[in-house]
């Protein structure tokens, strides 16, 4: 069965959905992201689209911040990856990847007097960081950007040149992921990633007002704490060093998970293994990323495949 895409108002083979060479979204970032996890539970036969409303409701704003008006609501763009989703017949996990941007064919850098448009592609999705066995990380000479210059609450497609630079400047100086300060020298966040650290046993992340994309899965991690752990999590100004000497510390993100971060700039985290406050969030989040937690219920938009049809 080919991939679809949902491009121009319409289902259609991935192989057809093509973009002139003059979008205006190609040549200067103009677009906004979501990256929305589709996990396949294979003896329930079923997918489980977590936290769907939250991610496009994230991308409803950060169209608004680039001035995109879409015609659809958060439930209608639900309903088209669903059917996305169960045209693609895919039976593993997948990544479903809407993008709205602005397709006017038009040279200028601006953001008003320009069309916009919408599409969704569906992919599957191999493991991003070695969220097994825990990743090598280290802090980033890039800063990362600030809502001053392109709003990192937005997904928005310019400002992932700089988690870009910062991702393989690391990778090629041996590391799995980045981790990148402000501007002021605080600790922001993985390159797609939001950082956990557990400072005397107390659970703390940046804040907001340190240039982190709002996580959807920062914020089931800081609910799961405290719901099931009776853990609160801290969101204050974190300094690099307090990265050295943290107990443990973990990213998380749609496409990571939860990843437990075993090193950092050469210095062991903690024990220099998968801390027991890390496993144990792991082992909640992987329950409630695939449905399997019933107190959870407003988190799954379960879906049972259909026979295809177009
Ligand atoms: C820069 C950045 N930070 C954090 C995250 C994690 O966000 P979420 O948990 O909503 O996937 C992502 C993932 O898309 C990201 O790109």
């Amino acid at each position: 069965m080919p991939p679809y895409a949902f491009f121009q108002k319409q289902f259609m083979p991935l192989s057809e959905a093509k973009i002139g060479v003059l979008t205006h979204a190609l040549h200067y970032g103009t677009a906004c992201i979501e990256g929305i996890r589709g996990n396949w539970d294979s003896r329930q036969r079923r997918f489980c689209l977590f936290r769907i409303q939250d991610h496009y409701r994230r991308m409803l704003g950060g169209c608004r911040i680039l001035k995109i008006t879409l015609p659809y609501t958060v439930d209608k763009l639900c309903r088209l990856s669903v059917e996305l989703v169960n045209k693609s017949g895919y039976q593993e996990d997948v990544y479903i990847r809407p993008l709205a941007y602005k397709s006017s064919e038009a040279l200028g850098v601006r953001l008003h007097n320009l069309e916009d448009d919408f599409l969704i592609v569906v992919t599957t999705l191999p493991p991003y960081l070695d969220a097994e066995n825990g990743v090598r990380s280290c802090v980033s000479s890039w800063r990362r950007v600030d809502d001053t210059m392109i709003p990192p609450r937005g997904k928005i497609c310019g400002i992932y040149v700089n988690s870009a630079l910062a991702k393989t400047e690391a990778y090629e100086n041996g590391f799995d992921e980045a981790i990148l300060l402000t501007q002021d020298g605080h600790v922001s966040e993985g390159s797609g990633e939001n950082i956990f650290l557990v400072l005397e046993g107390k659970l703390i992340t940046p804040p907001s007002s340190d240039n982190i994309l709002m996580g959807i899965t920062r914020d089931t991690v800081m609910k799961l704490a405290k719901n099931e752990l009776g853990i609160d999590t801290i969101e204050r100004q974190v300094d690099r060093s307090e990265l050295y000497v943290a107990e443990e510390c973990f990213f998380t993100g749609t496409a990571a998970n939860v990843a437990p971060i075993l090193e950092i700039d050469h210095r062991p985290i903690g024990t220099g293994k998968i801390g027991r406050v890390t496993a144990k969030l792991r082992k909640l989040f992987a329950e409630v990323m695939v449905g399997r937690n019933a107190k959870y219920p407003e988190w799954y938009y379960l879906v049972s495949p259909k026979a295809v049809k177009v």
